[in-house]
């Protein structure tokens, strides 16, 4: 995955954040071998969950501060981002790893989709965009 400029929201802090989360994507995608996924890439999983669960707290943290009206529901999708994510990652731990394909079209299409359609949200109301 690489950065777009279209991503940007222009809400300062959570751009850099999601700058960070397109690095451990790419991060992820390295840690892969062959098609498929190591040790390593569980490794990396880990440390993207626990970024991205820093930064929805930080995203709904912007979005409480400033009266965005779809909070509540933008937190849903969060928590279901979240969970989805965190299975993979219970999974592999299990021993039933999912394809490094199949992960990285999933993250591709979660933070792509998500940036672009929900956080874009966010900057329309602060008209931003
Ligand atoms: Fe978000």
């Amino acid at each position: 995955m690489i950065w777009k400029r279209c991503f940007e929201t222009g809400i300062r802090p959570i751009d850099d954040e999601h700058r960070v989360l397109v690095t451990l994507i790419q991060k992820l995608e390295g840690s892969m071998y062959d098609g498929s996924v190591t040790k390593t890439t569980g490794m990396v999983l880990k440390e993207l969950v626990d970024y991205v669960k820093f930064h929805f707290r930080n995203e709904e943290e912007v979005m409480s501060r400033v009266g965005f009206p779809e909070l509540a529901r933008h937190k849903i999708l969060h928590k279901d981002l979240v969970n989805d994510v965190a299975s993979i990652l219970i999974d592999m731990k299990h021993g039933k790893p999912c394809t490094a394909s199949e992960l990285i079209g999933f993250l591709n299409y979660w933070l792509r989709d998500h940036i672009l359609e929900e956080d874009m949200k966010i900057a329309q109301f602060l008209r931003l965009v």
